[in-house]
């Protein structure tokens, strides 16, 4: 039986569907022994009813504010700009780690609370390998719109949907034309992910990950239709793509999405673009003749909300019952006392560890 008081808060981000719990892995948790609140929020994926159901608690949206100082937050994407300080455990994607812009601001305000900020991004297991992430979905998305722009069936705006939705427009009809695929970073989450949608559009991809990029051969890149880029890069490489390689006359690459989007980092290796590309226009064209369109949306997994929360939800949902327990959030709370020495944040006395 554990004692961990869970409160499920509403997203403010207003495009933002997904969750990091779903309900029947709330109702696991409950039958744990965990204390489950979830805001009420309009736009969540998953109605309020099913976690009632479940034997949650009901909260209204943004009263995680006023929550118990024992419970524990959980989120996905940001947090409002209010209050000034933060006196909970938070579970969410704090992007705060790596000097992006607010992350001082951010950290500062949970010194000033004395609250801690347990980032998704770095519950990893004991090899360091990541224990909930949305990769899969990435690449599926990356991979799936791609396939539509190059077979001329991309509509803007992009709106969050269905699986069933997106593989039907995604199969492969009488007329289309059979193209060549590239997936590089291919035995990643990302990359997996992208396989299994090139799969659905008919499409078998050349499968590329580090063995295959180690003597990079950019003519044989350049000579697919469609890349798919998932890498995770984690030290600097030669960049697969450059300026020159965009302006060969060879080139057969007409359709290229960046998944990883690591645009404006020194691990770019796609530095052929200086911004991303959104819902609104997810299309960028690079170059005219021959064209070269990019896609580098980074909030893919958020277009097929109940699928992406599904998968994460499954793999969350295995570690919260060891919340107490160090490890995995012990590690995470490590990290987070070192982001605050590495930007001179000093936390206060009452440091919830
Ligand atoms: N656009 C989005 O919405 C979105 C969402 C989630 C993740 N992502 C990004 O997608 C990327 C992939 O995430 P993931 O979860 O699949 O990571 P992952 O660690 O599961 O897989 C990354 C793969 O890249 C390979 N790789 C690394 N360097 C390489 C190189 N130089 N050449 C070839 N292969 C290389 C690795 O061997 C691994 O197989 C990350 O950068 C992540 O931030 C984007």
């Amino acid at each position: 039986m554990t004692e961990l008081h869970l409160w499920l808060r509403h997203e403010a981000r207003t495009t933002e569907r997904r969750t990091p719990l779903v309900p029947s892995d709330a109702r696991r948790l409950v039958e744990a022994g965990v204390t489950l609140t979830v805001e009420r929020s309009p736009q969540r994926i998953f109605p309020i009813e099913e976690y009632e159901a479940a034997g949650c608690g009901v909260a209204p949206a943004g009263s995680w504010v006023s929550a118990p100082d024992d419970a524990v937050i959980l989120g996905l994407k940001e947090l409002p700009d209010e209050p000034a300080e933060l006196p909970h455990r938070h579970i969410f994607f704090g992007h705060a780690y790596k000097r992006q812009p607010g992350a001082e601001t951010l950290l500062r305000r949970f010194a000033a609370g004395g609250g801690a900020l347990l980032d998704l991004e770095y519950l990893v297991d004991d090899d360091g390998r990541r224990l909930a992430a949305f990769g899969f979905w990435a690449g599926y998305l990356g991979a799936a719109l791609a396939v539509l722009q190059h077979r001329g069936r991309l509509a803007a705006p992009l709106t969050p949907g269905s699986k069933e939705e997106l593989d039907d427009r995604l199969r492969r009809v009488d007329g289309d034309e059979d193209f060549t695929a590239l997936v590089v970073g291919a035995l990643g989450r990302s990359g997996r992910g992208a396989r299994v949608a090139f799969q659905v559009a008919g499409i078998d991809p050349t499968c590329w990950d580090l063995a295959e990029t180690r003597d990079l051969d950019r003519p044989a890149l350049l000579a697919h239709d469609v890349m798919v880029n998932a890498v995770l890069a984690t030290s600097p490489v030669p960049p697969f793509l450059r300026e020159e390689d965009l302006d060969d006359p060879a080139r057969r690459l007409r359709t290229l999405c960046d998944v990883t989007c690591d645009v404006g980092s020194p691990l770019n290796v796609l530095p052929v673009y200086d911004r991303t590309t959104d819902w609104d226009e997810p299309v960028r064209r690079l170059r005219k003749e021959p064209p070269l369109d990019l896609i580098a949306i980074d909030n893919l997994p958020s277009l097929l909300p109940r699928e992406s929360s599904t998968d994460f939800s499954s793999a969350l949902v295995l570690q919260l019952p060891e919340f107490s327990v160090g490890g995995p959030w012990g590690r995470c709370l490590d990290r987070f006392h070192q982001a605050c020495r590495e930007l001179g944040v000093t936390e206060g006395e009452s440091g919830n560890d």
